[in-house]
Parts: C-alpha cells; structure tokens; sequence
C-alpha cells in the first residue's frame, strides 16, 4: 500500500515536471496547474487519500507530497515568469513599428496654373525693378474710360462688353473723386474693370515718376467662348520717367518674351489702337507650332497675339497732372489665360475654371 503510494507520487511528479518544462504559453500554464494542484488535481487527489493511512505511516508520506508540491510550485512560478516574458516581447513585436518602411504620402496641394503664370510674370518684372500695385474690381467710369481717354461714346463703354452695375452719388465732403469733374451729389457710374488700366490712373494720381509698376488683377467682360472668359486675369505694366521711349518699350517687353517663351520665338511690334497710348502697338511672338508657316492655332498667320502696348497718351498724363513735356512713358497690358494658353498649349479656356484636378493636377 505504501509502497504503491509512493510510486504513484513519483509518477505524478515526474508527469507533472515533464508537462511543465514543455508548457508553451500561460493559456496551458493555467490548465496544467489546474490538472495538478487544483481542487481536482492529481496530487490533491494524493493528499485526500493520506487521511486514511495509518498515523505511523502518515508523517512520512505527508513530507514526501509537500515536497513534491513545493518542487512543482517552484517550477510553475519559474515557468510562468519565462512565458509572460515571452508573451510580453510577442506583444511588442506586433506593435513594433518599422521605421525603415517609406512614409505615407499626403495628398499636396499645388498653385493653379493662372495663379503660376501670373506669379511668373511678376518675377520677370520685379527682377527689372517693376514694383506690384493693386486697384479694386468695381470701378468708376472715370478710373475705367474717362481718365484713359475713352470718348463718351466709344464702343467699349457698350453694354456688350461692359458689367454695369448701378450708380453711387457722391457724399457731400467725402473727397470722393470731385476733382474728377464731378459735384457733389451727382452720381457716379459704377462697373466691373474691363482692364486693369485704371491702376494706371490711381497710381499716378498718388506716385509721381520715375514710376515702374506692373498691376495684376482680375478683369471682366461681357464674352463668353472658347477663347473668351466673362471673368479673366491682365498684368498691367507702367513706366514713367524722363527720357521713356518706344526703344525702352521694345527692350522690356524682348526681354519679358524670351523669359516667358524662350529665346527662340520671334517677337514683332504691329501698329494697334488704345485711346491711352500714342503710339499704341500689339505685340505678337511667333507660333511655335508651325515656325511662322502658319496653321490652326495661328489662324495661318504665323504670329500669336499676347499683348497690347504704347506710349503713355498726353491726355492720360494731364487728368493725373504729370507734365507730359517733362516726362514721358509706356504701358502694356496681356491677358494672362492667353498667356498661359500658349505656354501650355491650352486650346480651351474654359479648362482654368471647371476644377477638373485631371487637367489641374498636371500643373
Ligand atoms: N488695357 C488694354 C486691354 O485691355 C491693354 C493695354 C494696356 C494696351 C496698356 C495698351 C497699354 O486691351
């Protein structure tokens, strides 16, 4: 019986020791602890039948499984302290994160190509020394026609080209615009900018020369086509000094050209009419497509219209009160879709303003 007893222990131990040193992970640590020392364990099981030995016989098998006991419990502790480290470096090995692996790309953002072109043009003309003026949008007859030189009945005050929008009386003492011809409490007509001239105007009326200027801005007409925005961009460009002529006109808008197109495209002077300038001058460079042979884009010409310009008219300088005997100037203006148009090869305008990203994003 004793004998039979002790050998049983000595299985249970040398099962339990075995099943410990193999144990994988805390789940099974759990189970075979149960299986062991548990209520239903197998050495508890041991423990129960001791009760009905002999008390001569008890002492000795007693010691003997609470040795046993004792040597498993070390080997579960030590066991479960390997596992948890185990379980522990897995943990981190799942959350590790690998900073070798390339990043996530964001989507950017980027200039559209009006606002690009534009910038560009800016560039070139700070870089000779030009400085950037704005007027606002809603302007006055005088700003727009009157001071430029527009006789009252000149086409483009027509309503087809121009957005008229409303009358403003003059304030009494308000100092708006009276040395313009107007009293007070007349009414002043208002409309969109149909160029961006009129910065001319206000500049000249604050600033006097030596006055190297350009003006970007967004202009409005009454047009709508493939060609044509009702809502479009212009640079307008200013110099005024002593000395300004047709030659110093010639220079900067060469050099403009060959910054904006390359070196390679021709640039030509054609005799134009602006009621502000005298001379006055459209300015074409040659088609890049056909090399002056002429085709579609060229309108067979050869030559691609990009700007207008002249010599400051004598009557502008009188309403801003420069003494046109004592100075002289040039002005220019372009639109810049239609310069971004040839730049890019763009055959339709209407692709600045529709927000297709397949057509922005290659900008
Ligand atoms: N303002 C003119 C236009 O919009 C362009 C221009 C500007 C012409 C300056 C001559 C001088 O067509």
């Amino acid at each position: 019986m004793i004998e039979e007893l002790r050998a049983k222990i000595k299985t249970i131990q040398e099962k339990a020791l075995q099943e410990i040193a193999a144990l994988q992970n805390l789940q099974d640590w759990q189970n075979t602890k149960a299986r062991i020392l548990g209520q239903k364990g197998s050495l508890t099981q041991i423990l129960k039948t001791l009760g009905g030995l002999s008390p001569a016989e008890r002492p000795a098998l007693g010691r003997l499984v609470n040795e046993v006991k004792r040597e498993i419990e070390r080997r579960l502790q030590d066991i479960q302290k390997t596992l948890e480290e185990t379980k522990r470096r897995q943990v981190l090995k799942e959350k590790a994160v690998d900073v070798t692996l390339p990043g996530l790309a964001l989507p950017q953002g980027r200039r559209h190509p009006i606002r690009r072109v534009m910038e560009e043009i800016e560039e070139i003309f700070l870089g000779m020394g030009f400085s950037i003026f704005e007027g606002p949008d809603v302007e006055t007859d005088y700003y727009n026609f009157e001071a430029l030189n527009f006789p009252k009945e000149h086409p483009a005050r027509d309503m087809q080209d121009t957005f008229y929008i409303g009358l403003r009386t003059l304030r009494q003492g308000s100092g708006q615009a009276t040395d313009h011809g107007l009293r007070t409490k007349e009414k002043e007509q208002l409309l969109l900018r149909t160029h961006t001239s009129p910065v001319q105007i206000r500049v000249m009326e604050k600033q006097k020369p030596p006055l190297y200027m350009i003006a970007p801005g967004t202009v409005y007409r009454h047009d709508d086509d493939v060609t044509h925005s009702p809502m479009f961009h212009q640079v307008e460009g200013l110099m005024v000094d002593t000395d300004i002529t047709l030659g110093d006109l010639k220079g900067v808008l060469h050099h403009f050209c060959a910054a904006v197109f390359g070196t390679d495209r021709e640039v030509r002077f054609r005799p134009s009419f602006f009621p502000f300038v005298e001379p006055g001058a459209e300015v074409d460079i040659s088609c890049a497509l056909c090399k002056k042979r002429g085709c579609r884009v060229c309108g067979g010409s050869g030559w691609l219209e990009i700007l207008g310009a002249g010599m400051v008219h004598p009557a502008v300088f009188e309403h801003v009160k420069i003494d046109p005997k004592r100075y002289s100037g040039f002005a220019f203006g372009m639109g810049v879709e239609r310069i971004a148009m040839l730049k890019y090869g763009i055959d339709d305008i209407r692709l600045f303003y529709e927000g297709d990203m397949r057509f922005l994003e290659q900008f």
